[in-house]
């Protein structure tokens, strides 16, 4: 059996994958004689792309085809991003497309106003179509990541994240949803979103498994349908923009959910048949609802990296499919495939990508294709057939007729976006998304009460929204940045008050007056791709302190209703046993009355409305994967549901729960496998490790102590009387951290500086013992401030990033006294350190 065979089954085995059609995959024939990474597409099925060609769109892109030069095609191939590139540049380059990446915004501003968008959507637009130079001029189309709503811009309306929607059994709501965005972008005057993530994943470590509906090919392939048409409109001969929508593209193309271990851009090391059943399942409804644009995953499959596989994109999704739009890679993606750079990969193009996303890297990727078609070693044929693709489908979207993005229908109505019909919309999806898990008999709650509302998570639109929302971690933003949007407190508080009731937020729980009821609301911050990945199934420790509000409350007879925000099930047993009720909220968006609405009896007592969303994945049993299902897929009380007495579950994370990989410190100790040294950077053979404290160090200069943070003992004190030190986190097994440099990603270290040294520098080991120091300057303070410092300065002054073996060391000079509570990668600094 080969390796993925045995993945495959032990994940069958332990109940963590639905993946029923990956279980009759079994029986079909095996392939002959595989060579890695290479598919067979006569074993795929077949479809028919279903856009008729239009007579006269085909005489135009013709006709163009035949006038524009080589400069003018290769243009069309490339598309570049808005931090990197000006409408000037898109008219000398003739670029085909651009892009708004997670990080940017208009102007170079992220968080830019929605008219802001509009006006340079027309800026592009009219560089894209001046022939003033004697070229022909193409439109050119900006292609935005509107994966759950028109989520870049601020005072959109923000659906659920796919992983809710899943929840909701419902296609036609997809649909509507779908109709909804495709509206919102065009508000904005976009023409392209980068949606709807089809993945199928099968390992919810991932930090992107919340983008995907289910693990559950059947119901992914049930819901592409409808979001391609909500977005596109139905795949006859209209033209898209006079209709008000936008192009659609499925991602990631392909088993970006099927990599082993959950690795973001990792490798899915599976079997053709499970690649087809599992990963491809999705793209047939696609591509017979006419999607127009497919990207390709950062990943491999069997060790061949998506973006230059051939016999995938062209002979499987191109020729085998009948996918007849094209092809987008992903975000520098041709740089990672197998001899290329990010300058340099003709292998991309050769093996099917149609226009390379070069973000900051599309001037040299277009001299190149320029060069390589030049000497003859991209044949002419493939630039004109992709070129053929692309002008194609911006035919199809009505472009070449479509004037100016300010002067299409829907432009510039700012009140369709965030409008009431589209929230309610929302609401709806949130409703229908709830998944119950417990209850005692405690919903739904009486309104008229008095209610504590408790958590770190309850007044929070952010948090509640995820990653991928207004920035691309979903970081740095609060709820001053989502006008018109409802936290959960505030709709809770609603519900409450317009009953006649009364309603307390208290984030710790304590209150003066003794409540009716409670709720509170846990769960996981925002992330996205990488930064989400986890080694193990369950919540980052220091987001685990509600479980004690929650036992605290019903140690006083409050009933409890846990409500939990998160990307995907993980382990929470301590908070399955210590609430009354438990209801999977995953990541809502802005409109969190719809969390109230399922909660509460209206005036006769009766809930408002029955639980019917279901989980679209396996809840785990402990933290680690291989220990099974604790909830099947498809569970999911309702009120009709009877309660039984609770059996109270196992309060073990379990074998193997591994920390966060990205995570050195947190809880008073070092995560597993990892060690907290003090030594005198000077001195050699002056180290100690603190296992237990209180400890006495560097010949009794130094006390280490325990003191509270976030939990009891969360921290550690280090008093030291003066002289030079270094406390540090360090690891026998060096760790690549490469590819979180060039994300941006920063060190992040939970600092409380009592008495500050006379200096301090923050070093980094990595490599054959080099060490690369930034000098700091952290304030005294009462109270822990999360300080970062990004990487992408350590390795400018020459880290090695792939082979680091102690991230982090505070190295003071004189007396000092601070704590350290936590230390980890990420890009949530409350204070960002400049590099010196
Ligand atoms: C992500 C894509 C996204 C693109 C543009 C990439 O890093 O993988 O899903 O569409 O960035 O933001
Ligand atoms: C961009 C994202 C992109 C990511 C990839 C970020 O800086 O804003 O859109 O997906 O980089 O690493």
């Amino acid at each position: 059996m080969r390796k993925g065979a045995v993945v495959a089954l032990l994940l069958l085995s332990a109940g963590m994958t639905t993946g029923l059609s990956a279980q009759s995959s079994a029986d079909q024939p095996a392939t002959p004689a595989p060579t890695p990474g290479v598919a067979h597409p006569e074993i795929w099925p077949k479809y028919e792309y279903p856009v008729p060609q239009v007579a006269a769109d085909e005489a135009r892109v013709a006709d163009l085809l035949k006038r524009m030069t080589l400069e003018e095609k290769i243009g069309q191939l490339v598309q570049a991003d808005l931090c990197c590139v000006t409408p000037d540049e898109v008219r000398k380059y003739n670029l085909g497309s651009v892009l708004n990446g997670g990080n940017s915004g208009p102007y170079g501003n992220d968080l830019a106003p929605a008219a802001d968008w509009l006006k340079l959507a027309d800026e592009f637009y009219a560089a894209s179509v001046d022939t003033s130079d004697g070229g022909v001029g193409i439109p050119v189309i900006w292609g935005t990541d509107a994966v759950h709503g028109h989520s870049n811009i601020i005072g959109a309306t923000i659906f659920p994240h796919n992983i809710g929607l899943g929840a909701a059994r419902d296609p036609e709501l997809i649909e509507r949803i779908g109709a909804a965005t495709a509206t919102e972008i065009r508000v904005t005057g976009q023409e392209w979103t980068f949606a709807p993530t089809v993945t199928v994943p099968q390992d919810y470590r991932w930090g992107r498994a919340y983008e995907g509906y289910s693990s559950d090919p059947a119901l992914v392939a049930s819901y592409v349908g409808a979001m391609v048409r909500g977005l596109q409109g139905p795949p006859d001969s209209g033209h898209i923009l006079q209709r008000g929508k936008v192009i659609a593209s499925t991602k990631h193309f392909l088993a970006d959910g099927g990599t082993d271990r959950g690795v973001d851009q990792g490798d899915a090391t599976i079997g053709e048949e499970a690649l087809r059943d599992i990963h491809g399942a999705p793209y047939g409804p696609a591509i017979e609802e006419g999607v127009s644009t497919v990207m390709a995953s950062f990943s491999s499959w069997q060790g061949v990296k998506m973006t230059g596989n051939h016999s995938l994109l062209t002979g499987v999704l191109k020729d085998r499919m009948d996918f007849e739009g094209f092809v987008v890679s992903d975000w520098n993606a041709h740089g990672q495939v197998e001899g290329c750079t990010n300058a340099s990969c003709p292998q991309a193009l050769l093996a099917g990508v149609d226009m390379y996303m070069a973000p900051d890297t599309w001037k040299p990727i277009w001299e190149d294709l320029l060069a390589k078609a030049k000497s003859g070693a991209i044949p002419m044929a493939r630039i004109d057939e992709a070129v053929l693709r692309i002008l194609r489908v911006k035919a199809r979207l009505g472009l070449f007729e479509a004037g100016a993005p300010s002067a299409r229908d829907l432009s510039g109505k700012w009140d369709m976006l965030g409008s009431p019909l589209h929230r309610a919309l929302a609401r709806e999806a949130v409703r229908k998304s709830l998944v119950l898990l417990k209850n005692q008999g405690v919903l739904p709650l009486k309104p008229g009460g008095r209610l504590l509302v408790a958590g770190d998570g309850a007044d929070d639109i952010a948090r509640q929204s995820g990653g991928w929302t207004l920035t691309w971690q979903g970081s740095g933003i609060d709820n001053s940045h989502f006008p018109g949007g409802t936290s959960l407190w505030r709709g809770l508080q609603n519900a409450v008050e317009s009953a006649g009731g009364t309603a307390q937020l208290s984030p710790d729980g304590s209150f003066t007056t003794k409540p009716d009821a409670a709720i509170v609301i846990f769960g996981e911050k925002p992330y996205a791709e990488f930064q989400g990945d986890r080694a193990s199934l369950q919540l980052d420790p220091e987001l685990t302190a509600p479980y004690e509000t929650m036992r605290k409350l019903k140690a006083q007879g409050i009933p409890v209703v846990a409500v939990m925000i998160t990307g995907r099930p993980l382990y929470v047993n301590p908070a399955l046993n210590a609430a009354d009720a438990f209801v999977v909220a995953w990541l809502p968006g802005s409109e969190g009355g719809g969390v109230a609405d399922m909660l509460f009896a209206g005036p006769d007592g009766q809930a408002n409305f029955d639980f019917t969303g279901r989980l679209p994945t396996a809840w785990p049993r402990t933290a680690n994967i291989a220990d099974g299902a604790l909830y099947p897929f498809g569970h999911g009380l309702t009120y009709a549901s009877a309660a039984g007495t609770w059996t109270p579950l196992p309060e073990d994370a379990g074998a193997g729960a591994a920390g966060d990989a990205r995570s050195f410190f947190a809880a008073g100790n070092p995560a597993s496998s990892w060690s907290l040294h003090i030594a005198d950077p000077d001195q050699p053979g002056t180290q100690t490790r603190i296992t237990t404290v209180p400890a006495a160090a560097l010949g009794g200069r130094a006390q280490v102590t325990a003191v509270d943070h976030l939990v009891q003992e969360g921290a550690r004190r280090f008093a030291i009387a003066g002289g030079k030190s270094a406390v540090s986190l360090s690891t026998f097994e060096p760790i690549d951290i490469s590819r979180e440099t060039n994300g941006d990603v920063m060190l992040l270290f939970t600092v409380k500086m009592t008495d500050a040294p006379d200096s301090a520098a923050i070093a980094l080991r990595s490599g054959a013992d080099g060490v690369e120091t930034a000098s700091v300057t952290i304030p005294e303070s009462d109270k822990f401030v999360r300080y970062g410092l990004s990487l992408k300065c350590l390795r400018d002054k020459g880290a090695t990033m792939t082979d680091v073996s102690a991230p982090f060391a505070l190295v003071t000079e004189g007396k000092t006294d601070f704590a350290i509570g936590e230390v980890r990668l990420g890009t949530d600094a409350e204070v960002v350190l400049p590099c010196k």
